[in-house]
C-alpha cells in the first residue's frame, strides 16, 4: 500500500475497539489477570492480555505499529519526547569506553546530552562536518559504536550524504542513528538508505497540532533487541492521551506536509528575492547546495527552512521579528501554525565553522494563507529596514 493509504488504515483496527474509528484512550498501570496462565500468556506476549501499563495499551501499541510500518522499519517504541528519543537511542548502543562519532550540525541539546550524560559514563564523542560524506571513514575509530546523523541539519539546513555515511559506518563495525524529525517517515526512508535506527520528535509533524510532546524510536530487526532492552531498563513510557494526540495527528500528517511544503517553497523564493536576504537554506531549492543529495534520497519537504540575512544588528531583527501578526516566536515547528525564529549558529556548532554576514532567521511555514504569510513578512522587512537606515 502507499504511504497515503498507510496513514489512514496503519495501527487501527475498529473492530476490536467496539467499532470505534480511531482506537481509544486506554488508562492503565494494573493489568489485573483472571488466572495464572493469563498471566504467564502474557509475559510470552501470548492471547489478548497486556502485560502492565508501562509495557504498553492498544493506544500505543497502535502507534508504534504504525510509525513502523510507514517507515519501513521493523518496531518501533514510544518515549515523552524527541530528546528521550535521542538519548534512548544512543543509550541502547554505547557503553563507558566507546566513541560516538556526532553531526556538526545537530540539535542543540542532543549535543548537550552528549557533553554532558555521556561523557559522565565514559563516552567520548566527535563531532564532524555534516557535509563530510564517505569521508566519515577517516573519523571511525576502533572503538566507534555509533555514527549519529540529522540531515537536514534543523537550524542549517545541511543535506548529508546519508547512505555513503552509513556504508562507511558499517564497514566500521559501528551503527548509523538519524534523528528523521524533518523529513517525517513520509519523505524520508531511513531503513533503505542504510540507517539502523531511526527517531523521531512525534511533538512536529506527527502530532501536528503543537499541544504533545511524543518521541518515537524505530530500528532494523538486528538493532531491535538493545533498543527494546534499554527503553524496558528505563522504564519510558508516554502517556496515553499524548499517545493518542499523536495517533489521531498521523492520520492528516499526508495533507498538512503538502500543504506545508507548497507554502514554505513560496516563502523561501520570495525570501531569495529580498536584498535583506544573503542566501536562503532550503534543499528544495535548485540553488541549495545540498539540492542534488536531496533529490536523490527525499520525496519532499517539510515546512522549515531559514534564511541567512545581510549583515545587520539585532534591533533591526527584532523589529522585523516582534511585531509579525502570523508568526509566532517559538522554539518549536511542526504544528498547524506559522513561526519564527532567529539564531546565530557559529555558536552551535566545534568542528566547523559557520561563515555568515548576518543572523540566520527560521520559519516554520504553517497551514495559513501564502499571501497573507508574504504580506505579514514585508511589513517585518519594512521595520527592518527603518532600524538599519
Ligand atoms: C531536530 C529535532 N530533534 C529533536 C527535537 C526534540 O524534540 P522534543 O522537543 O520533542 O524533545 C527537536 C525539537 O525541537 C528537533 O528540532
Amino acid at each position: 500500500m502507499k504511504d497515503d493509504t498507510l496513514l489512514v488504515t496503519s495501527g487501527r483496527d475498529p473492530l476490536k475497539q467496539l467499532g470505534a474509528v480511531n482506537t481509544p484512550v486506554y488508562h492503565a498501570s494494573t493489568i489485573l489477570f483472571p488466572n495464572v496462565q493469563a498471566l504467564q500468556d502474557a509475559w510470552q506476549g501470548k492471547g489478548d492480555w497486556l502485560l502492565y501499563g508501562r509495557r504498553g495499551t492498544p493506544t500505543t501499541f497502535g502507534l508504534q505499529e504504525a510509525l513502523a510500518e510507514l517507515e519501513g522499519g521493523f518496531d518501533c517504541r514510544l518515549v515523552p519526547s524527541g530528546l528521550a528519543a535521542i538519548s534512548t537511542a544512543l543509550f541502547a548502543y554505547l557503553s563507558a569506553g566507546d566513541h560516538l562519532l556526532m553531526v556538526d550540525s545537530v540539535y542543540g541539546p542532543s549535543r548537550s546530552f552528549c557533553d554532558g550524560t555521556l561523557q559522565r559514563m565514559g563516552v567520548e564523542t566527535t563531532y564532524y562536518d555534516p557535509l563530510i560524506g564517505a569521508d566519515i571513514a577517516s573519523l571511525m575509530l576502533p572503538n566507534t559504536k555509533v555514527v549519529f546523523v540529522e540531515s537536514p541539519g534543523s537550524v542549517t539546513f545541511e543535506v548529508q550524504d546519508i547512505p555513503a555515511i552509513a556504508a562507511a559506518t558499517h564497514a566500521g563495525g559501528a551503527i548509523c542513528i538519524m534523528d528523521n524529525t524533518w523529513a517525517t517517515p513520509l519523505f524520508f526512508k531511513p531503513f533503505e538508505h542504510g540507517v539502523d535506527v531511526s527517531v523521531h520528535a512525534a511533538t512536529k509533524y506527527i502530532v501536528g497540532h503543537s499541544d504533545a510532546m511524543l518521541g518515537t524510536v524505530t530500528t532494523t530487526e538486528s538493532a531491535w533487541p538493545k533498543l527494546l532492552e534499554t527503553h524496558n531498563e528505563l522504564g519510558l513510557c508516554a502517556g496515553p492521551d499524548d499517545v493518542y494526540l499523536g495517533q489521531r495527528g498521523l492520520r492528516t500528517m499526508g495533507a498538512r506536509l503538502r500543504q506545508q511544503q507548497e507554502t514554505g517553497l513560496i516563502l523561501a523564493r520570495w525570501l531569495a528575492d529580498r536584498p535583506e536576504v544573503e542566501r536562503v537554506l532550503h534543499p528544495a531549492l535548485p540553488s541549495d547546495p545540498g539540492h542534488e543529495i536531496w533529490k536523490r534520497d527525499f520525496t519532499g519537504a517539510s515546512g522549515l527552512f531559514g534564511a541567512i540575512l545581510k549583515s545587520c544588528s539585532q534591533d533591526a531583527v527584532t523589529a522585523l521579528v516582534d511585531d509579525l501578526e502570523l508568526y509566532g516566536l517559538g522554539y518549536s515547528w511542526g504544528g498547524f501554525e506559522s513561526l519564527i525564529m532567529f539564531y546565530d549558529p557559529s555558536k552551535m556548532r566545534t568542528a566547523t565553522q559557520w561563515d555568515a554576514p548576518g543572523p540566520t532567521i527560521r520559519i516554520h511555514a504553517g497551514l495559513e494563507n501564502p499571501d497573507d504569510l508574504i504580506a505579514d513578512l514585508d511589513k517585518g522587512f519594512a521595520r527592518f529596514n527603518a532600524k538599519t537606515a
